[in-house]
Formats: C-alpha cells, sequence, structure tokens
C-alpha cells in the first residue's frame, strides 16, 4: 500500500496573542488541524475570533506565539510563493491596468512567459477581452475574479481566502461561488476560504471548521461527506447547515400569532 501522502499544512497547538493596550490578549488558543492537498476548508466564527489573524499565519505575514505550522513540509518563517492569499477588499491597484495587477508579482524578465501565465489566468476567471481596463471599470464581481487570478498567478499550492465574496450582491456572490468551485476543480488548489455566510461555506467545502468566539478555538470540523449536500434546500445541505447553526444559535423558534 502506498504511503499517505503528508498533509500539505500542518498546524499544531498553535496560540496566538496580540499586544493590544498594553495587554496580552489571546486571540487564537490551540489550535490543530492537518489539512490534506487539495481539500477545500472553510472557516466560520464569531467577528473577532481570529479567522483573518490565523490566515495570515498560514501565509506568513504575521508570526504566531506558539505551537507550529508547517506549510509544504516547512515551518513557515514567512510569505512564498507557494502560498498566495486574496485579502477581503480586492485591493487592486487603481493605477494599474487589470493584467498588471494580476500579473504584479510575477517575473517580468521573460515579456512573452509573463504574458501567458497572465492570460492563462485572466482565461481561468473569465476576463477575457478586460486585461486593458482598469479596475474602476469592472464591476464588484469582476474585481473580485481579478484578485482571485493576482492570488493564483504564481500557481500556489494553497490559496488563502478571506472573506472574497463579503461584498458582493447574493446573485453574483452565488455565482462567484460556483466560479470558485469550478476553479478548484480546474486547477486541483488547495483551498481555505473564510466566510461569514453558513451556506457558502457548506457549498464550497469538504471540511467546515467552526470557531469559538475570542479567544477562538476550532470547536468542530465538519466533513461534507456527500456531493448532495453542494444542492442548496436538499435535505442533506439542510442537515449540515443545522449542524453549524447549532453552534451559534440556540433553537430560535418564534411564536407568531398568524392570525392578526
Ligand atoms: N495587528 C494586530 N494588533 C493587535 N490586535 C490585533 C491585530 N490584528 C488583529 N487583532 C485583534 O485580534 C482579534 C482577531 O482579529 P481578526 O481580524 O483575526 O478577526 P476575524 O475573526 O477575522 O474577525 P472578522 O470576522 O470581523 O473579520 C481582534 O480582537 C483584533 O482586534
Ligand atoms: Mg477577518
Amino acid at each position: 500500500m502506498a504511503a499517505e501522502e503528508k498533509p500539505i499544512l500542518e498546524i499544531k497547538h498553535l496560540n496566538k496573542t496580540f499586544n493590544i493596550d498594553g495587554k496580552q490578549v489571546e486571540i487564537l488558543k490551540n489550535i490543530n488541524i492537518d489539512i490534506k492537498r487539495g481539500e477545500f476548508i472553510t472557516i466560520v466564527g464569531h467577528s473577532g475570533c481570529g479567522k483573518s489573524t490565523l490566515l495570515k499565519i498560514i501565509a506568513g505575514l504575521v508570526n504566531y506565539s506558539d505551537g507550529e505550522v508547517i506549510r509544504n513540509g516547512r515551518p513557515v518563517k514567512g510569505p512564498d510563493t507557494d502560498c498566495g492569499m486574496v485579502f477581503q477588499e480586492h485591493r487592486l491597484l487603481p493605477w494599474l491596468k487589470i493584467k498588471d495587477n494580476i500579473g504584479f508579482g510575477l517575473d517580468r524578465r521573460n515579456r512573452k512567459n509573463w504574458e501567458e501565465r497572465v492570460q492563462r489566468q485572466i482565461e481561468l476567471v473569465r476576463l477575457g477581452g478586460f486585461e486593458n481596463a482598469y479596475p474602476s471599470q469592472l464591476s464588484g464581481g469582476m474585481s473580485q475574479r481579478a484578485a482571485i487570478a493576482r492570488g493564483l498567478a504564481a500557481d500556489p499550492d494553497i490559496l488563502l481566502l478571506d472573506e472574497p465574496l463579503g461584498a458582493l450582491d447574493a446573485l453574483t456572490r452565488v455565482q462567484m461561488q460556483k466560479e470558485i468551485l469550478r476553479i478548484w476543480h480546474d486547477k486541483g488548489t488547495t483551498m481555505i476560504m473564510v466566510t461569514h455566510d453558513i451556506d457558502e461555506a457548506i457549498f464550497l467545502a469538504t471540511r467546515v471548521v467552526v470557531m469559538s468566539a475570542r479567544p477562538g478555538e476550532i470547536k468542530e470540523i465538519i466533513e461534507i461527506r456527500n456531493s448532495n449536500a453542494r444542492i442548496r434546500g436538499s435535505a442533506d445541505f439542510t442537515y449540515y447547515k443545522n449542524k453549524v447553526y447549532n453552534h451559534f444559535f440556540e433553537d430560535e423558534k418564534v411564536d407568531i400569532d398568524y392570525n392578526i
């Protein structure tokens, strides 16, 4: 039997404190998770529980207090091209054309090679025809797609997405969820995405990580085992939705007099 592949990301006993107003505040507490190559992890939890901090630690943008974070077999010491990040706001540079935004971090010494790589990302997120547009000329959904293309441009093994769809209207959001799923399927990139939207978390994930309020601890990791769970309104979808909801809300049946 082939030896099981090593996880692409190993987080062991991770703790993080921040110094806020002279006090050490515990933000993340004893986070433990191994993530396999090709998984799609979504993270849900209250505002302020440390989700963005966790992504930044994985990306090497924020250091951690203690524990271990091992990406691709090596302890994380700083940012690297094997891990891309898409921030909540798209952070496109307004003075650069879309293709230059997407190819910003890529080596330009071989111009032809640079153009080809950028064009591949543009096709992937279906922005063909807008290569020379400026960010102000794109809709919100298109800007988010450009930001995703930029995150994928260096062909990272892991893409971290911090509420990438938070600013979109409900219809565009559902459309973008399908796009993200398609990209994940086509490229096989390991995805770790923070979202406040429980439907979205279930629709996209192979596993949903539910976090407690600050200090953020992992309360449950819910494995989505059945592709019917991706059909909104199906019994499986509702089953998983209730499982996540139960962590946040009591049974909220409200008696209403409908004969008013
Ligand atoms: N650089 C920093 N210095 C000090 N405290 C910080 C810093 N970054 C974040 N924090 C604190 O850490 C806590 C967690 O912040 P974080 O941004 O990770 O939360 P979050 O779960 O992403 O919240 P939200 O859902 O609102 O985006 C907050 O209390 C915040 O004030
Ligand atoms: Mg956040």
